[in-house]
């Protein structure tokens, strides 16, 4: 069973669609790393799945 998951996860500033469906799920123990372009949806995520947002 994971430690975390994430399904279909969305959010959109206006037209900008920060985040657009992402769905992932993290073992307990497993060290991931999130990657991405500047503008990707990285910090969006983070706060989503935070509570933040
Ligand atoms: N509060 C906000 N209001 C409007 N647009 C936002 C807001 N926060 C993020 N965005 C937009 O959402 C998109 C994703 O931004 P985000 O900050 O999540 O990217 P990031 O991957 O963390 O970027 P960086 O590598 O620069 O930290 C960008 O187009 C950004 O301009
Ligand atoms: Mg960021």
């Amino acid at each position: 069973m994971p430690l975390l998951a994430v399904q279909g996860l969305r959010k959109s500033f206006g037209d900008t669609r920060a985040v657009d469906g992402v769905d992932f799920s993290i073992e307990a123990q497993r060290l991931i790393s999130l990657v991405g372009s500047n503008g990707a949806g990285k910090t969006t995520l983070v706060n989503l799945i935070t509570g933040l947002l």
